[in-house]
């Protein structure tokens, strides 16, 4: 028995949600291939299109169904792992997230669904602790669980599901520049400003409930981050003109994409993200950075 997957690629934080909200792209992520296999444990097999280790306790996939299988307690479970990756490591649209979660949820179906999406989220975080020091879960809950998703505390775990609007779009720009994401989060300061939490808060609060109103204008109101990004946007070659001029090609707004060097734009239909993609490539086609660039819609 083998299940094919699709892991999507993901945008963790979304602005305001610093390690809280997240969401899925639609047609853009790695494909998986799991199946039962006759050893205990956890073999991968193959990884195409990237250098990545295959001992399991090495690579994201494997240390996520590591702690599936050590949960589901039957010793004698095997599982075999191909990953063809086509999000590229480093990126910022959640490359080892989609790895560890496409590793679990098709470990899960061979288990025969054992595991509620929720119950698998924390499994695919221990990926996330390989790959960058932290187990967050901004990337890993969108790319399981699909559309928007909120971590509304991280002990305990609580993760939920937001509404999609239904014309939301995202566009992404991706320079080809590396940035880690344990740097990322190194320069960060460890305290906030009351000010700026009541700011950020109240985006938070405000973009959820845009959500659910479908009401574009609140969303494109609340995507504002005043705590990470006035930090890390000086990893990002021409963040704030991309923010603004895609914001004039008719983004509902943005910014970095998890920790970078991503940079992701919301837009309400298909044509102004389409729009905005235009706009990503005239800002960064003379800057000499190679970039790519993806529309999907969530
Ligand atoms: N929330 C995480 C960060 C996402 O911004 O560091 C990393 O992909």
């Amino acid at each position: 028995k083998s299940v094919k997957v699709f892991a999507p690629a993901t945008v963790a934080n979304v602005a305001c949600g610093f390690d809280i909200i997240g969401l899925a792209l639609d047609g853009v992520g790695d494909e998986m291939e799991l199946r039962l296999g006759d050893t205990p444990g956890v073999r991968i097999t193959a990884i195409e299109g990237a250098d990545l280790p295959l001992e399991a306790a090495q690579n994201v996939a494997g240390v996520a169904l590591l702690a599936m299988l050590q949960e589901y307690g039957q010793p004698e479970t095997g599982i075999e792992v191909v990953i063809r990756k086509r999000i590229q490591p480093g990126s910022g649209i959640g490359s080892s997230a989609a790895s560890a979660a496409g590793a679990v949820a098709g470990a899960n179906i061979l288990l025969g669904n054992h595991f509620s999406p929720e119950e698998l989220v924390p499994f695919a975080m221990e990926g996330e602790r390989l790959a960058c020091g932290t187990p967050h879960a901004d990337n890993v809950a969108p790319a399981i669980m699909g559309g928007f998703t909120l971590v509304r505390s991280y002990q305990p775990l609580d993760v939920i599901r937001l509404h999609t609007p239904a014309d939301l779009w995202v566009t992404v720009i991706h320079p080809q520049i590396e940035v880690k994401t344990s740097d990322a989060r190194g320069i960060l300061k460890q305290q906030v400003l009351l000010k700026d939490a009541i700011r950020q808060w109240g985006n938070v609060g405000a973009l959820v409930a845009g959500l659910y109103r479908e009401d574009y204008q609140l969303i494109s109101r609340s995507l504002e981050d005043v705590i990470v990004e006035p930090i890390r946007a000086i990893l990002i070659p021409a963040f704030y003109d991309l923010k603004l001029r895609c914001r004039e090609a008719g983004a509902l707004g943005g910014g970095i994409s998890g920790s970078g060097p991503s940079v992701f734009m919301l837009s309400k239909g298909e044509e102004n993200a389409r729009n905005v993609a235009a706009m990503m490539e005239q800002i960064y086609a003379p800057l000499g950075v190679d970039y790519k660039i993806y529309v999907s819609r969530i």
